[in-house]
């Protein structure tokens, strides 16, 4: 599906297409973090710096949650409630974070969460998190709502899962799995939290739909953001056209006056489903936005190889409970089954937590897709390594040398008195 404009070598870059735009430190070829990112001490640190960069609405809606943001504030005071309890004078020496995940070892139990708003707030920013990630031997799962066909990134990114969203319709799913099936994808990924669209009010507020609705507001927030409108709006007109939504339904153009997303009916999806999609697929089958124990149980009987027990980064349902607070039910639910985790974690704390709860992996998205923003792959890979890093420093200050150690004895409720 990659069509010849994709395959237009930047004059402005290197050899590389898809190297961020040569602004400041971020085209730099080796790897020492550009000086912009030296300032980058943590995940969190990513977010402002993209807020300055990233247009006002597309900004909206990558960081906003849903209604109140009551689940987004949740996520974080889940992890805020729990305290280590480290154990002292162990020789830590040989530690290690390496995971292993459906057969395959990572070098860190944390991948790149799925994500459409990617590619438009990053220069071609899907191939940027997929190849990071590559690089980085982590997964990234590519988002069903990108805008970046699933078989380019497929080209790329050799640690690449697919994320679809799908209608109550077996013509459609046929098709899509069909189509990941063929471009060698190994791990699909439901997301099984958006029967209908969630309440974006934010979304409304900063002015952001999708398609973009061309406007004298919006064109304001683009001259605003010049960076952007440079490095990566004109620059990807200019090197690769008009990007367009690839992988859901119709192809439907980012810019459009009057162009609607089809989603097909998604309030229709059930566990028949999931179990057409089991018949289907070959390869390892995954349900994102699992909250409740007996959901995990029928997804076990349904045959997923994996669950991600998720709010959607507090993104749907408002008020959804914090995937770590029902993480414990659910893994004693999971039998074989693998369970991981994704929404708010920012630092390897959150990582250690979750894993400490039951989760084997976790996922994290925000911070990447800023990363990629500012900064481009240099971007992503110090994101990544400030992560890495932190886990590496927290296992030894625990007193663990593998992350089978992380057990629920090293956690205490943060408000109590042993
Ligand atoms: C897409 O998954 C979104 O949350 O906007």
């Amino acid at each position: 599906m990659s069509t010849s404009k994709q395959e237009v070598i930047d004059p402005l870059s290197s050899a590389d297409p898809v190297t961020p735009p040569r602004t400041g430190a971020a085209a730099r070829p080796d790897k020492t973090p550009p000086r912009a990112l030296r300032r980058m001490l943590a995940l969190d640190d990513f977010e402002e710096a993209a807020r300055r960069y990233i247009p006002r609405p597309i900004f909206g809606y990558v960081s906003g949650g849903a209604e109140t943001n009551a689940s987004l504030r949740g996520n974080r005071a889940a992890f805020d409630a729990l305290a280590f309890v480290p154990r002292a004078l162990v020789n830590v020496r040989g530690r290690t974070q390496q995971t292993t995940l459906f057969g395959r070892t990572y070098d860190a139990p944390f991948g790149i969460a799925p994500m459409g708003g990617t590619a438009m707030a990053a220069y071609q920013g899907d191939l940027v998190l997929a190849r990071a990630a590559a690089e980085a031997n982590i997964p990234m799962i590519l988002s069903g709502a990108s805008l970046t066909p699933l078989e380019r990134i497929a080209e790329v990114g050799r640690t690449a899962w697919f994320q679809a969203y799908l209608p109550g319709e077996p013509g459609p799913i046929t098709a899509l799995v069909e189509r990941v099936a063929r471009a060698g994808y190994d791990t699909l990924c439901l997301t099984v939290d958006v029967p209908v669209m969630a309440n974006r009010e934010n979304n409304v507020r900063s002015g952001f739909h999708t398609p973009l609705r061309p406007s004298l507001r919006l064109a304001w927030d683009g001259i605003t953001r010049p960076r952007w409108l440079l490095g990566m709006f004109a620059r990807t007109l200019l090197l690769h056209g008009m990007p367009h939504f690839e992988n859901m339904g119709p192809r439907v153009p980012l810019l459009s006056l009057t162009e609607e997303r089809q989603r097909g009916l998604r309030d229709q999806l059930s566990w028949s489903h999931v179990e057409l999609m089991r018949r289907l697929w070959k390869g390892r089958l995954v349900l994102k936005g699992i909250l409740d124990q007996e959901d995990a149980r029928i997804a076990r009987e349904s045959g997923a190889d994996g669950i991600i027990v998720s709010n959607h980064g507090g993104r749907q349902l408002d008020g959804a409970v914090a995937p770590l607070r029902v993480l414990p039910g659910i893994v004693s639910e999971a039998g074989g089954m693998t369970v991981m985790m994704d929404s708010g974690i920012r630092r390897g704390t959150d990582v250690l937590k979750a894993l400490a709860l039951g989760a084997h992996f976790v996922f994290v998205g925000r911070p990447f897709l800023y990363a990629a923003a500012i900064a481009g792959e240099a971007g992503v890979r110090h994101a990544i390594k400030l992560l890495r890093d932190e886990i590496d420093r927290d296992m030894a200050l625990l007193g663990i040398t593998t992350l089978a150690e992380m057990r629920r004895e090293r956690l205490m409720d943060a408000r109590s008195f042993s």
